[in-house]
């Protein structure tokens, strides 16, 4: 395990296992130099605890860049449950985790995360107040808005510096993946008159953005090779990838997607083939400043300034790219260490 990628660039990895409740899981501490390490419960049903372990450290890195980036006063973390959250969720196993995590004393705060819902949180609360997100609690609410918001006036940026125009008006947008955030999006970008070409595995959402967006449908296969000056990932991971990539004939990509990069160098492959990329952990930290926030219990009116500045975050990212010759996503990367290390 301590030869694993990042094992050495984290502050802590704790491993959790309750035998009552039966949860095994892994807390990874990446950096809580700017505050406490904050980021979501993972559940998954991992095929072991060195792939469990993996996912966590790899998952943590990318908060402490993240948080960073997005100038919060918080650090990166987070937290594995190697499990399958369809069948073995119990309130118990949460507590158990609640319990480890206060252990902790504050160093790492918790939030809902793939395989996770609000509900399990609020069993996370029963044995710590370190958790963000709970459910039911005035104020509190689906952080997607926030995240669609962020990626809005990313494109913003994006087309600006790319293509010269300062609005969205006429253009086109390929929107990968209606759900939470994506169809949010693509109302934002149809207020402000951009097209639409839009894709989802799901008929009846593509259908509800036709009628209400006018946006034209395209297959799940050929979304990726729209002719549009923007392609917009929301649904998966790992969608530009070698094969994927040459089929590209958008000018800039950029849209809520975790890990929209198969590969790393991938970036310097966009950045070659002359299509700008907005990074995915810089323009979709909108749903991490609204949760951070409502955890601090700040003014809900302070979010949407902290969401609008991503426009000027990725604006930077695009000109250091530029000057020093390197992939936004290595600028990016590099600017968010300056802020944190
Ligand atoms: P969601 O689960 O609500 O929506 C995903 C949509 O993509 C669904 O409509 C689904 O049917 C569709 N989809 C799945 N596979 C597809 C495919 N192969 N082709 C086309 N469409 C496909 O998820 P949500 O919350 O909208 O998040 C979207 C992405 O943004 C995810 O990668 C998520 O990790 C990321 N993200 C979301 C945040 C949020 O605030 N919800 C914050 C930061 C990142």
């Amino acid at each position: 395990l301590f030869e694993l990628p990042d094992f050495d660039q984290h502050e802590q990895v704790v491993f959790v296992s309750d035998r009552d409740s039966g949860l095994r899981a892994i807390i990874a501490i990446h950096h809580t130099g700017r505050g406490p390490a904050m980021g979501g419960c993972r559940m998954w049903p991992y095929a072991d605890s060195v792939t469990a372990a993996t996912d966590a450290l790899r998952l943590s890195r990318g908060m402490t860049y993240k948080n960073a980036m997005a100038g919060l006063p918080i650090g990166g973390g987070k937290a594995v449950i190697i499990g399958d959250s369809k069948t073995t969720k119990t309130p118990a196993l949460f507590a158990a985790l609640g319990k480890a995590i206060d252990q902790l004393g504050g160093r790492y705060i918790t939030a809902e995360d793939v395989g996770t819902s609000p509900a399990d949180m609020q069993s996370v609360h029963q044995r710590t107040r370190f958790v963000a997100g709970l459910e039911g609690e005035p104020g509190r609410g689906d952080p997607s808005p926030a995240t669609a918001l962020g990626v809005r006036v990313g494109i913003e940026a994006a087309v600006q510096h790319q293509l010269g125009v300062d609005r969205l008006q006429g253009l086109t947008v390929a929107i990968q993946g209606l759900g939470h955030v994506g169809f949010d999006l693509a109302r934002q970008l149809h207020e402000a008159g951009a097209r639409l070409i839009v894709a989802d595995i799901d008929p009846s959402r593509t259908q509800r953005a036709a009628e209400a967006f006018g946006a034209r449908i395209s297959s799940v296969d050929d979304i990726v090779a729209a002719e549009a000056e923007v392609f917009a990932p929301c649904a998966l991971g790992a969608v530009i990838n070698p094969s994927s990539l040459p089929r590209l004939r958008c000018q800039v990509v950029a849209g809520a997607a975790n890990n929209q990069l198969a590969t790393d160098d991938l970036g310097e492959q966009l950045r070659e083939a002359g299509i700008l990329y907005a990074p995915d952990y810089v323009i979709n930290a909108g749903g991490i400043i609204k949760v951070c926030a409502e955890y601090y219990r700040e003014p809900a009116d302070s979010v949407e300034g902290r969401v609008l500045a991503i426009k000027q975050t990725l604006a930077e990212v695009f000109a250091t790219a530029d000057r020093e010759g390197i992939s936004t996503r290595l600028a990016a990367d590099r600017m968010a260490e300056a802020r944190f290390s």
